[in-house]
């Protein structure tokens, strides 16, 4: 069982290693789950997918699910068949959901919204042999405990001092969601002095998970909106896998 949460600052290439490490895990047997967390949603077209109905967004299926008499709301709403009826699958066996964004309350909120969320997540640690969370750097909608049941937090970052800085932030996420494991993948990496200093610092103070070279290839990709894992050179992503199967299986 390989589950992972991937999170770090804006457009470090968290969608771009999910997706391609859920192909690779797909195209290796394993049955695997993709969900998009991040409130801007490009997972489902890295994965080649659209149409994928955002969860947050089925108000009437929530009120049904969650809401009781008198305000009250179930903790445990019953979601197992919503998770096979708002997943697509992509033609290379990966599942895919979108939680979609709660517009009302804050952090750690406890609306029916977040109740349902939760349960999706829940109920997705215990489905496929993979999990793969596409998460941001904050958890404004999502609260304490969600991703409970994770094993692994993989904080992206790309060389420069502002995604560094995210690193501290990472960590206190980990924290809040439950996640007890923590490794940084160093991506869009080239050879220069300063990337090479971050690299080291990241291997002196965290667990280096891998380090991927830029790639114009993936530009090429997002732009004309192919899967990344269509056109990039895949090997870094594949030394990634590796490794998590060591930590994980
Ligand atoms: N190794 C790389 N080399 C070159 N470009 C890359 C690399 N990894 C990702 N990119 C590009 O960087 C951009 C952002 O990548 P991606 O969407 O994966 O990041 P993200 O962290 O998910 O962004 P967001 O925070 O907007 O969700 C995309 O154009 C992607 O193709
Ligand atoms: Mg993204």
């Amino acid at each position: 069982m390989i589950k992972v949460a991937i999170s770090g600052k804006g457009g470090v290439g968290k969608t771009t290693l999910a997706a391609n490490l859920a192909y690779l895990l797909a195209k290796e047997g394993y049955s695997v789950t993709a969900i998009d967390c991040d409130s801007s949603i490009n997972l489902p077209s890295a994965l080649g997918v659209d149409n994928v109905t955002p969860l947050s967004s089925l108000k009437k299926v929530i009120e049904e699910r969650v809401k009781m008499p008198f305000g009250a709301f179930r903790y445990n709403p019953k979601v197992d068949d919503l998770f096979e009826k708002y997943s697509v699958v992509n033609s290379e066996g990966v599942r895919v959901l979108v939680l979609g964004t709660i517009e009302k309350g804050g952090e750690g909120c406890f609306c029916p919204e977040s109740a349902f969320l939760r349960a999706i997540l829940r109920h997705a640690i215990f489905s496929d042999d993979v999990l793969i969370l596409d998460m941001e750097a904050g958890i404004e909608h999502l609260g304490r405990g969600t991703a409970r049941g994770v094993d692994l937090l993989i904080a992206v970052v790309e060389p420069g001092m502002r995604s560094i800085e995210t690193l501290k932030r990472i960590e206190k996420l980990a924290e809040d969601i439950e996640i007890d494991r923590m490794c940084v993948v160093v991506n869009k990496y080239f050879q220069s002095e300063g990337a090479k200093r971050i690299v080291d610092f990241v291997k002196e103070s965290y667990e280096l998970l891998g380090v991927i070279p830029y790639d114009v290839k993936l530009i090429e990709a997002d732009m004309n909106k192919i899967p990344p894992y269509k056109i990039c050179d895949l090997k870094p992503f594949e030394e990634i896998k590796e490794k998590l199967k060591e930590m994980c299986l």
